[in-house]
């Protein structure tokens, strides 16, 4: 199978994206008036970000690589009675079967920058994004101090490293690697803008045990963990990971968890 698709589908990134549905309310808020519009959410999960737009009046398609995800999306839509979001299976390489021109507005929190290939991902999503249209992403920034971007970081210290040849989803946090991508898919510099926003997860657990589902069902931790075992060095991962949660849980609320987290939110206007 398509490694891609089989880390994806590995786990049940569902009970991760439970964390993430106040933020993913905010930034369809925050794409203005999306009433009428036609949105293709890519890498859109189980619909954190299609499903607060449909339900908003935009007629949505989700695609994501994962088939548990597709099946998740569609189960949330059929429970909201939205008639108007439909979720299919698809690569963000390829969006085969997607006429040029399609939409107004493609969307991708965290999910187009995990595909391989980025500069074929970038014109894929010009490609089917209308003249006047918009895409917007939300893409992790490497280096950074919070929490996504520290445990991509700490996990690739315990796995095994990448293939040649191998192009690292962070990438899609630099600013100039965007605008070279986007550029190179025909769209005028003065058209792409990147600005550093706030996610924040929301949990109804300690930090321990929100570790603890990323550790259990979130296919990248998943695979550190598988790595760091066959070092013997699964305690010392779960150890930084854990003080990485704790350190980073701003809830009072000890049965809480609440992280903010920071990415970099790139808009281009096709
Ligand atoms: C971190 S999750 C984010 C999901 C969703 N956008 C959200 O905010 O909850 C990354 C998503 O990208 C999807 N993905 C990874 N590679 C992909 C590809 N080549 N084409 C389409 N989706 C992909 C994964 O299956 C996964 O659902």
């Amino acid at each position: 199978m398509n490694p891609n698709q089989a880390l994806w589908e590995k786990g049940d990134f569902t009970r991760i994206a439970a964390s993430m549905r106040t933020s993913g309310d905010e930034v369809v808020a925050g794409l203005g008036d999306v009433t009428g519009l036609d949105v293709l959410d890519l890498g859109c999960g189980d619909g954190t970000t299609a499903l607060p737009a449909a339900e908003r009046g935009a007629n949505v398609l989700g695609v994501d690589i994962a088939e548990n995800l597709v099946e998740a999306g569609n189960r949330r839509a059929a429970e909201a009675g939205l008639e108007n979001l439909r979720f299919v299976q698809g690569d963000a390489r390829n969006l085969d079967g997607i006429p040029d021109d399609s939409f107004d507005l493609v969307v991708s929190m965290f999910g187009a920058m995990f595909a391989p290939d980025p500069d074929q991902v970038a014109k894929e999503m010009v490609r089917v994004t209308r003249p006047g249209g918009r895409i917007v992403m939300g893409n992790w920034i490497p280096g950074d101090p919070t929490l996504v971007a520290q445990i991509l970081k700490i996990s690739s210290a315990y796995s095994p490293p990448p293939p040649a040849g191998f192009v690292s989803p962070m990438t899609w946090g630099v600013e100039d690697t965007v605008v070279e991508r986007f550029t190179g898919a025909g769209v005028p510099r003065e058209n792409i803008s990147c600005r550093p926003a706030t996610f924040t997860f929301e949990n109804d657990e300690p930090a321990s045990e929100f570790l603890n589902d990323f550790r259990t069902y979130y296919g990248p931790t998943m695979n550190a963990f598988a790595a760091a075992g066959e070092n013997g060095r699964e305690a010392d991962l779960h150890s930084e990971l854990d003080e990485l949660f704790n350190a980073q849980n701003q809830s009072a609320d000890p049965g809480h968890t609440t992280i903010p987290a920071t990415y970099l939110q790139v808009t281009v206007s096709v």
